[in-house]
């Protein structure tokens, strides 16, 4: 009988995928990734079920994987880590915990501190892809958070909020495609974030300096 692995891919360079992740996706005979992992990974001629393209609902994917899990060898591969706002929640759903084996991985927030060179102990760490949750409340708590952002809730919605609350001192960055060829990172001023466009995956990390 074989565990459902779930593998946290890291920011999407495999130079910041661990081994233990490689190892992992090596082992499957069936891969769940998004089509970007695919940039990422060495699938071979193994089959693959893609997350989120539309062309499967993500409901019928996960009951497949329930009947399947026990008998196929499956590797559900997630971006940054799988502890961090990821797929795994759901999984848990479909599939008891103790017949999941999770792979963890670097966060693109955790990558994103790094690259700043900030710690990241202190720091906030919450989620807008897709969801609310209090940013001010949480920047009260330490004065720095990072942000998983999307379309809507990117650094021009975040620039609003903090200025709406008085926060406009505060420095904001914006981390995109991160650790891919196509990285950019921008340090702007709450009033410049107001107006600044991302161009595609990214996060944001709120800090004072
Ligand atoms: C579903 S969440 C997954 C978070 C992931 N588990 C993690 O630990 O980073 C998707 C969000 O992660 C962020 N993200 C993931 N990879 C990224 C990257 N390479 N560059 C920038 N943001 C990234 C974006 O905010 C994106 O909207």
């Amino acid at each position: 009988m074989y565990p459902l692995k779930v593998v946290s891919l890291g920011p999407g360079n495999p130079d910041y995928m661990l081994p233990a992740a490689t190892k992992a996706i090596a082992w499957a005979d069936v891969i769940l990734c998004g089509k970007r992992h695919l940039e990422s990974i060495a699938v071979g001629n193994r089959e693959v079920i893609l997350i989120g393209s539309g062309q499967r609902p993500l409901a019928e994917i996960m009951a497949w994987v329930k009947s399947a899990y026990k008998t196929r060898r499956i590797a559900m591969v997630v971006s940054g880590d799988c502890g961090f706002y990821s797929l795994l929640s759901y999984a848990r759903r479909f599939v008891p915990p103790e017949a999941i084996e999770a792979v963890p991985g670097v966060s693109s927030l955790q990558y994103f501190f790094a690259k700043l060179g900030m710690p990241w102990q202190d720091a906030q760490l919450m989620s807008l892809h897709g969801r609310q949750q209090d940013l001010i409340a949480r920047l009260s708590l330490t004065g720095t958070v990072g942000v998983l952002t999307d379309g809507e809730h990117n650094a021009a919605y975040i620039a609003a909020l903090l200025k709406a609350h008085g926060y406009d001192d505060k420095w904001i960055y914006v981390g995109e495609e991160l650790s891919y060829p196509e990285e950019r990172i921008t340090k702007l001023s709450v009033e410049d974030a107001l107006t600044f466009q991302e161009d595609g995956l990214s996060v944001v990390i709120v800090a004072d300096e």
